[in-house]
Order: structure tokens, then C-alpha cells, then sequence
């Protein structure tokens, strides 16, 4: 339940400083397994699911519900921090037009990429561009419904979340069997990927996103699955280059960006340095484990996926991951606070509209 308080709070001074519309703030997520909340489960040919126990262990009733982790996502974190409602599966059968307007979209799919060739290993996932077109389809519901008007400023007072990239290295780039690898190479392949996601971007505030946050990369060859796979048994250094040179691109062309659009609020924020320091180390932040899942098939590794018949480690508190590609809810906590405080977002923040100037003086008939 939200505080009825602050809802009434954001609708009066939002609803002045735009165009009088009293509706929910509400998020639209467009991301990859770290931010999917189910739609990979209604995908019936796609192999990326967390349909299976012990995903979800710490989540609701226990059972699987499609995010790839024990318990909550860093979009999860955020979006309870700042008391909005959690977006609904774009796949989930209780997705209408009442429930969009209440709660958000979520279009994240494991497997997915900023670019439309990867993760194409996983037969069926939304891409990016995808997930934007799915957006598209919710704004033709939602016009249909309540009129340009409402319809619009309902769009343009939302909270978008973008964060993906990590399957365009992971599940692209760095495997031998896309052509990708061969096609690009590590500067060439961040500016390709940099430039694709600005058109995606700028594709978004046409249709009417204002308020947009771009989540950069972890030290994504620290993972487990990297580190069973690297001949040392160490971090793999090339992925932690790439993530850093991704992070920063993105970084630079989401501000230029925000600030060459008309009305845009973008902000970059990543959780690199910190996640990296977790893993060096755990014991500084509480952790005792930071270099295989604490779901697996005991010595048997990488173990690929969680399952029923995997053994849990003892205390998943003190896991930083999950599985093999993702971290436990107890490390997204710490991923989600080190993003709130380098995007400067907290409950406030999100009342200030950009268009508002100090000049607009709200009045409470609005
Ligand atoms: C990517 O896929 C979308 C469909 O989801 C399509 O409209 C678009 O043209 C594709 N872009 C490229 C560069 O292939
Ligand atoms: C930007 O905000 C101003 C003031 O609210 C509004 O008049 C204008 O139409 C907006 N422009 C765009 C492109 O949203
Ligand atoms: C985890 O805890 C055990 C027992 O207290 C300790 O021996 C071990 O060094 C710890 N490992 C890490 C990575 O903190
Ligand atoms: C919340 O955000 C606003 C605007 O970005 C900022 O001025 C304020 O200091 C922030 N408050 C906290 C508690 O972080």
C-alpha cells in the first residue's frame, strides 16, 4: 500500500506543473534478466527462465515468479525506496489498461540486448528495440482510453528505467559464434552499442519520456560463470575493461543527450567501483562469498542455471551471487543504494519536474 499522503502530494504538484493529469507516477522498465520480473516465463520456445525453484525463495510466497534472483531486483529496490508501485510483467494476464495506469510496464527480458543480434542463443527474448515497440502497442491502449491529453502527460510524468548491456558482451561480442566478435573490435563495438542505445533513447523521449534513468555495468568478468571459465581463476580483465569503457560512453552521450532534448531529466548512474570492492572485499560489507553462486550443483560448475535439485548456500545474506550470471537481492540492496545516491534520486527529486522553473508557483487547485 502507498502512504496515501505522498500520492496526493506528487499528483497535486506534478499535476500543476504538467498538464493537470491526476494520475499515478508510475515506471516503465525496459531491461535484461537483471531487471525481468516474468516475461521470459510466458516465452514459450525461450531456454533464459527462472521458472523453476530456488528462484524466488525470498520473494512473495517463495515460489519462482521469473526474476532471476532469490528475492528482489535493483529496480525493485529503487522503485519500493521511492514508494511507486511495481510495474507489471508486460506478459503477465493480468496486464490491462487499469492495471497500466496503476502500476507500469515491465518489458525486461533475460537474454536480451541493446542491439537486436544478441542473446539470439536464447531463441526468444525481447530485444531493446523490442521492448520499445511493445511500449509503443501500451501507449495505443492507453490513448484509446483516456484521450491524447491525459494520455500524454500520464507518459510524460513516469519514471523510465533503461539497463541493459551486458548480454551484448556476455551473450554477443565475446563469444566466437556471433559475428559481432569478428566484426568489431572493443572500441569500435562500445561506440556501436553507445550509438545504437542513443537512438533508443531518443526514440523514447519522442514518445513523450522525460524522466529516464540509464543503469551502467558491474564489473561483469567478475561473475562467476567468468571466473570458472578464466585461466586464472581470476577476474577476467578484458570484460572489466569493456564494462568500464561501456559505462563510460554511455555516461557521456546520456548527459549530452538529456541536455540537447527538450524537457528531458536523464541521469547515468552505475554501481561499478562498489560492486567491485564487494568482491575484493566481501567482509568489509558483511558478505562471506564472492566467487560462486550460492545456488549450484556443488563441484559441478558453472552450473548454468538454478534448479530443484541445487544445494542453497547456508546464508544467502551473506552471498553476493545467486547464480552464476546474478547477484543475491542482499547485493542488489547495496547495487540499488549506490545508484540512488550517484543519480541524485530519492522521493523529492522525483516530485521536481524538469519543465517546472522556480518561476511556476504551484496552487493546490491544480
Ligand atoms: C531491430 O528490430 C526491430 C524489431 O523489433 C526492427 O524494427 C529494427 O529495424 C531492427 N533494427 C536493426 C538495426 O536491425
Ligand atoms: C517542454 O515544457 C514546456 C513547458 O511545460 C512545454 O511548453 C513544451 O511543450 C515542452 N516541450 C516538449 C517537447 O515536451
Ligand atoms: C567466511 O567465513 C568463514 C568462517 O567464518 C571464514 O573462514 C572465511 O574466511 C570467510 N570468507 C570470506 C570470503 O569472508
Ligand atoms: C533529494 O533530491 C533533491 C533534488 O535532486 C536534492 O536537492 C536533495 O538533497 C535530495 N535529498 C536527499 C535526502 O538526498
Amino acid at each position: 500500500m502507498r502512504p496515501p499522503f505522498r500520492s496526493i502530494l506528487v499528483t497535486i504538484v506534478l499535476g500543476v506543473v504538467f498538464f493537470r493529469c491526476d494520475c499515478e507516477i508510475v515506471q516503465f522498465i525496459f531491461g535484461d534478466s537483471l531487471s525481468d520480473v516474468g516475461n521470459n516465463n510466458y516465452l514459450s520456445k525461450g531456454l533464459a527462465k527462472a521458472n523453476l525453484p530456488w528462484y524466488g525463495i525470498d520473494f512473495g510466497n517463495g515460489m519462482p515468479n521469473g526474476r532471476f534472483c532469490n528475492g528482489r531486483t535493483v529496480a525493485d529496490i529503487i522503485g519500493d525506496d521511492m514508494g511507486l508501485p511495481r510495474p507489471t510483467a508486460f506478459l503477465d494476464p493480468s496486464l490491462t489498461e487499469d492495471t497500466i495506469m496503476q502500476n507500469g510496464v515491465n518489458y525486461a527480458s533475460g537474454g536480451g540486448g541493446i542491439l537486436n543480434e544478441t542473446g539470439t542463443y536464447f531463441i526468444q527474448r525481447f530485444s531493446l528495440y523490442r521492448q520499445i515497440e511493445l511500449f509503443q502497442g501500451t501507449q495505443d491502449l492507453i490513448v484509446a482510453k483516456v484521450g491524447h491529453d491525459k494520455s500524454q502527460s500520464f507518459f510524460q510524468q513516469a519514471l523510465y528505467v533503461v539497463a541493459l548491456g551486458s548480454n551484448d558482451f556476455i551473450n554477443n561480442y565475446l563469444m566466437p559464434v556471433y559475428s559481432d566478435s569478428w566484426t568489431y573490435n572493443d572500441d569500435s563495438f562500445v561506440e556501436y552499442l553507445t550509438q545504437t542505445l542513443q537512438t533508443q533513447l531518443t526514440l523514447l523521449h519522442g514518445l513523450g519520456a522525460r524522466h529516464l534513468m540509464v543503469f551502467g555495468l558491474g564489473p561483469m568478468g567478475c561473475i562467476p560463470l567468468q571466473l570458472v571459465l578464466s585461466t586464472t581463476s581470476g577476474c577476467q580483465e578484458r570484460t572489466n575493461k569493456l564494462a568500464l569503457s561501456f559505462n563510460r560512453a554511455v555516461s557521456k552521450m546520456v548527459n549530452d543527450l538529456g541536455s540537447q532534448l527538450p524537457n528531458a531529466s536523464f541521469t547515468f548512474g552505475d554501481a561499478y567501483d562498489v560492486v567491485n570492492d564487494l568482491i575484493s572485499n566481501p567482509s568489509k560489507y558483511g558478505f562471506n562469498n564472492s566467487d560462486s553462486p550460492c545456488c549450484s550443483w556443488g563441484k559441478i560448475r558453472p552450473a548454468l542455471t538454478c534448479i530443484p535439485v541445487s544445494k542453497l548456500c547456508k546464508d544467502r545474506s551473506k552471498y553476493v551471487f545467486w547464480d552464476e550470471y546474478h547477484p543475491t537481492e542482499s547485493a542488489n540492496m547495496l547495487i540499488a543504494n549506490e545508484l540512488i545516491k550517484k543519480m541524485g534520486f530519492n522521493k523529492t527529486s522525483l516530485t521536481q519536474a524538469p519543465t517546472a522553473s522556480p518561476a511556476v508557483s504551484p496552487s493546490p487547485q491544480g
